[in-house]
């Protein structure tokens, strides 16, 4: 157990007020991970302005060479997998198969936008005139705050943190409280690498540090990623200096099982997409449609094996679900299992708070199943986020789209079905960011965008190259080597 420090300047320091907070695991609430500087607003402005000053020379670094920092830092990272997959594990409980992914995606993402440094391509036209060339080019917009969720703590930031470097950004990131360990250690790889002082700066703490990164003149970019409520005020907060905000919030997705899916298949999928991570995923297949002629045998499957998945600390290999990430997010869990019950839904399986035994010190809950859900129910409605899944039943592809679709948010959906047209149509109508045929909601891979529509975003994409979207812009050139003036739209 240590005390961990903010990274400013290029120097781990402790926080102004010497304040700092507490890091606990959450299968296990008596192990203590370390302590973390609860910083205020001069710990911001100091590494704002460290940002500022280091943007004046990052910029100017060629692409290919501030990549060539960024592949180093992917290679440290995969080195050290099993050991950061261990410290997130810890901290935020999810299963250590999990929690290797969460850093694989790290190793992904980083080795995806060390390529972008020799391409971040623009376009070369011709021009309507003679004697004239035109282009356009991506350009960095300076600094940005990076404010990210506690659910994939490292995979996300690097989603962030990539793109805004090879684009020629600086960066202040500021990591969920729950998962201050996790981004600890990515900073440390990347400075490792060879990232300048000041480039990447680390600022812990709670929402004083996001209030104030988000309304600070000098920052350019936000780029948040939460739920749609904390969303909603760093919209406002970036607002009046026109920042570009990039936000990637709720989901309530669904998995529609159509009458001729492979049942098995089906079942896996919404296991997986139900409980992994324990249902803390913006994208976790939250609702499931299943049509009615095989909505009973679908449903006696899918609570069977959810009833059978080993809930524990998810340090031990046997795990298949961890805890809650705290309190408050189990109190949430339970809270919405009340609604559902009061709402006349069934439930099928689980339904309680794990309490004896192994579980007395963490935050633990017994996978759940409601059938019967009717679409307007609360349950079906908003996002739980927590081991809590609502089946309603279908007629037809149809309504099942209609069921899908009739939701707030817009991430991910899927579908399972051997028919082709089925699988278009539904690819087609479903009005989300990301849809899946034969899968189930999650799994998103990092070269394609990821993010949603409705109030799961506001119009940005991350991951692929759409990311370079969110952390550049355009500059159109024109460069005229006829020696006279030449008017465009005018001189034809
Ligand atoms: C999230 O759901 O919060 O697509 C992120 C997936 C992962 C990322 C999920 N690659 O499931």
């Amino acid at each position: 157990m240590g005390t961990f420090h903010n990274y400013i300047d290029g120097a781990w320091v402790p926080s102004r007020s010497g304040r700092t907070f507490e890091n606990r695991n959450p299968a296990n609430r008596d192990d203590l991970l370390g302590l973390f500087q609860d910083s205020g607003r001069e710990d911001v402005e100091a590494a704002v302005r460290a940002a500022e000053r280091a943007y004046c020379s990052w910029r100017l670094v060629p692409a290919p060479k501030r990549a060539e920092i960024l592949f180093a830092a992917a290679q440290i990272i995969a080195a050290r997998k099993e050991e950061f997959a261990r410290d997130m594990t810890r901290e935020m409980g999810k299963v250590l198969e999990e929690t290797r992914g969460d850093v694989q995606e790290a190793v992904d993402m980083t080795y995806f936008m060390a390529g972008e440094g020799r391409r971040q391509y623009g376009q070369t036209v011709p021009s309507e005139l003679r004697d004239k060339f035109a282009m356009s080019i991506r350009q960095p917009l300076g600094v940005c705050s990076i404010i990210t969720p506690w659910n994939f703590p490292m995979a996300i930031p690097s989603w962030k943190i990539a793109p805004a470097l090879v684009c020629g950004n600086t960066v202040v990131f500021k990591p969920a409280t729950l998962t201050p360990l996790s981004a600890v250690n990515f900073v440390k790889v990347l400075e490792e690498a060879g990232i300048p002082p000041g480039v990447v700066n680390l600022v812990t703490g709670g929402p004083d540090v996001g209030e104030m990164m988000t309304t600070h003149d000098a920052v350019k970019v936000v780029s948040f990623t939460g739920s749609s409520a904390v969303g909603r005020v760093v919209n406002q907060h970036a607002a009046s200096t026109f920042k570009r905000t990039h936000l990637e919030m709720g989901g309530k997705n669904v998995v529609m099982i159509m009458d001729d899916a492979q049942l098995e298949l089906a079942v896996e999928g919404c296991l997986w997409g139900g409980f992994g991570t324990t249902g803390q995923r913006c994208t976790a297949a939250s609702r499931i449609v299943a049509h009615e002629k095989i909505y009973d045998e679908f449903l006696r499957q899918f609570a069977a094996r959810a009833s059978a998945l080993r809930v524990g600390d998810g340090l031990d290999d046997r795990t298949q679900m961890g805890p809650s990430v705290n309190e408050s997010q189990l109190q949430t869990v339970m809270k919405y299992v009340e609604i559902g019950r009061g709402e006349g839904a069934r439930l099928v399986t689980g339904g309680n708070r794990l309490m004896s035994g192994p579980y007395a010190r963490g935050w633990f809950h017994e996978p759940t199943i409601f059938g019967d859900v009717d679409p307007s129910m609360r349950i079906a409605q908003e996002e739980i986020f927590g081991p809590v899944v609502s089946v309603m039943r279908c007629r037809s592809l149809e309504q099942a789209i209609e069921i899908g679709n009739s939701v707030a948010y817009g991430l991910s959906a899927s579908i399972y079905t051997r028919d082709v047209n089925s699988a278009f149509t539904a690819m087609r109508d479903m009005y989300t960011g990301i849809f899946y045929v034969n899968a189930p909601t999650i799994g998103a891979e990092v070269h394609l965008p990821f993010g949603g529509t409705k109030a799961t975003g506001n119009g940005h994409r991350e991951a692929g190259t759409a990311a370079l979207d969110v952390f550049s812009e355009w500059k159109s050139i024109y460069v005229d080597f006829s020696g006279k003036l030449q008017r465009a739209q005018i001189d034809t």
